[in-house]
């Protein structure tokens, strides 16, 4: 079984979107596209996940990144979609999804994460992202009480992905988790290197990390391979042995294969197309 991995796709034009270069790689043995997140903006977001779905053969498995709520809320955005791929099989949002069975042991689960200020030291910080600009939740909201914001949105990500993980069978091989933001330090890449304290507060789902941490290391039996986005640049980081982060390296304005992921007897094992 064959999966194709594309991130931070930053399309902002859905009529004009050319999804042959993403497409072009879906063969026979191709099970299903996934997305994870910053896929376009809030205006434009079913039209462009719609268009997908009607040209590629197979279900678009996505989460949501920080740039998919611009121009409007995260709640209601969020709303939107579930109500809108509800019933609809080729189109399925993680976040809102139980653990779906991929292979004989073989599980995927996702959750949109978010910079959560929990890494790195979001007080000395010079960051300040477009979010605080273009999200209502932020632009509506005193900077004094951004953080906290962060953090409540990133804890929701991590209870979410931490209740699905609970419903991993104990003799599961393999889980395959997909979000938008690296959950780690280590695993937030920028030129080849990781990230530092101004960065990371708005980079990092630091409650994400601990969850998988705890997770990776009660159940050593189970392999854990994140696949992430966000940052624009790429890395693998080991974070144990049971558990691997790809972080995916887009440019945006274009639909790219970022990877190629293979199930097979052998196990899960990701190729880089791009
Ligand atoms: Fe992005
Ligand atoms: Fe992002």
């Amino acid at each position: 079984m064959k999966l194709l991995w594309a991130t931070d796709l930053h399309l902002i034009d859905t009529a004009a979107t050319d999804w042959s270069p993403l497409l072009c790689a879906v063969d026979d043995e191709t099970h299903a596209i996934i997305l994870t997140g910053d896929i376009a903006e809030s205006d434009q977001l079913l039209a462009t996940l719609d268009s997908l779905a009607d040209e590629a053969k197979v279900p678009v498995f996505f989460v949501l990144g920080n740039h998919d709520f611009y121009g409007s809320n995260i709640g209601e955005t969020t709303r939107r979609v579930v109500h809108h791929v509800r019933g609809d099989d080729r189109l399925v949002y993680l976040t809102d999804s139980q653990p779906i069975e991929l292979a004989t042991n073989t599980y995927l689960i996702g959750d949109d994460g978010w910079g959560d200020a929990v890494e790195g030291n979001y007080e000395t910080s010079f960051v300040r992202l477009n979010d605080f600009k273009r999200i209502d939740d932020f632009r509506d909201l005193a900077s004094d009480h951004w953080k906290q914001k962060l953090i409540e949105l990133g804890q929701q990500c991590a209870d979410r992905l931490s209740s699905k993980l609970d419903q991993i069978p104990g003799d599961a091989a393999h889980v395959l988790i997909a979000t938008h933001v690296p959950p780690f330090c280590e695993a937030c890449w920028y030129e080849g290197k990781t990230t530092d304290e101004n960065w990371s507060p708005f980079f990092v789902c630091g409650a994400v990390g601990r969850v998988l941490r705890e997770f990776a290391a009660s159940h050593p039996s189970i392999n854990v391979t994140v696949i992430c986005g966000h940052t624009h640049h790429d890395g693998i980081a080991k974070i144990a042995n049971n558990l691997i982060v790809h972080t995916g390296a887009a440019t945006g304005g274009v639909p790219e294969i970022e990877a190629e992921l293979t199930i097979d007897e052998v196990g899960l094992s990701v190729k880089r197309l791009s």
